[in-house]
């Protein structure tokens, strides 16, 4: 019955989202966002993902169950909201997005090419796993606080890295990503900024990641958000599950540090 009913919303935001091509306001994603209310279409992805972190799959036909995201094995209910978090066993610190090519790598067998080959869906070709898991791991924090201490020397370095990577200007135009998140009221067009050495602005935009997008029909992950402005930052496309994107998440989510969590969101 749910799911269905969660299809009949996603036909309905496909009408929607034909509407908003044209009128593109941020009051616009609000009335929609309101109509929605607490039934998102990530939902459909929430269920996909769990669905696929309990099937076995890969050379070893096994499930996720066993894949720490640090809370201990398999435990999912508040994981999101400590990452990203240093990882005794990798010996680095990781980000969901890494952390599940590494349990995907070493429980299940697939390989680390096979893997990142396909992190974010095209348009009209199946749903890419990562965003399906990637919906399920973060819902399983949805209403919880972030909580990034920072109690480890080798978070504390890749916290530091990211904040380098996000004042860090160059290219073309000399951008970075503090020309467009560090100020308050800024635009692009009417897209709102967030800025993010503002701590509510920081947490507000962060705890609605990953988020269900009107515009591409898909839930896409921190990762791709990043790639996204990254491109508009005119920079070289990042390596997916890369240390450096794990560094600039770190940072964002260190800025939304004791914010509530309430993703998957949906943006336009
Ligand atoms: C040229 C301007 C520009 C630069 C540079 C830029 N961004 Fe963005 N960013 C945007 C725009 C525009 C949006 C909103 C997009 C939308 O609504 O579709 C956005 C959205 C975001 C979001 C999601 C906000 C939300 O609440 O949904 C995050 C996170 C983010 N950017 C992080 C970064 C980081 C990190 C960098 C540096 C790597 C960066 N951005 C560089 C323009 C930029």
């Amino acid at each position: 019955m749910l799911k269905w009913s969660v299809l009949i919303l996603i036909f309905g935001a496909f009408s929607f989202s034909q509407v908003f091509a044209d009128e593109d306001t941020t009051a616009g994603i609000q009335e929609y966002r309101d109509l929605l209310d607490d039934v998102n279409p990530a939902e459909l992805w929430v269920f996909s993902g769990e669905e696929l972190w309990y099937r076995k799959a890969g050379p070893k036909n096994a499930s996720l169950e066993t894949c720490d995201l640090g809370k201990g094995p398999g435990v999912t209910v508040g994981a999101y909201v400590e990452l990203p978090r240093f990882f005794f066993d990798a010996q680095k610190v990781m980000d969901l997005e890494q952390r599940l090519i590494y349990c995907r790598t070493l429980i299940q067998g697939f390989s680390r090419a096979d893997i990142i080959s396909y992190p974010f869906t095209k348009r009209g070709q199946e749903t890419s796993e990562i965003e399906m898991l990637v919906a399920y791991i973060a819902s399983e924090s949805r209403g919880l606080h972030m909580n990034i201490p920072l109690m480890r020397i080798e978070e504390k370095r890749v916290y530091e890295l990211g904040k380098q990577f996000f004042h860090f200007r160059a290219g073309s135009h000399d951008f970075g990503c503090i020309t467009c998140h560090s100020g308050d009221n800024q635009r692009i067009r009417l897209q709102e900024l967030p800025n993010f050495r503002n701590k509510d602005e920081a947490s507000k935009s962060y705890g609605s990641w990953p988020a269900y997008r009107v515009s591409a029909g898909e839930v896409r992950t921190m990762q791709h958000r990043l790639y996204d402005c990254l491109r508009q930052q005119r920079f070289p496309e990042p390596i997916y599950g890369s240390d450096l994107m794990t560094a600039l998440i770190m940072f964002l989510a260190k800025s939304a540090d004791g914010g509530l969590y309430e993703a998957p969101g949906i943006k336009r």
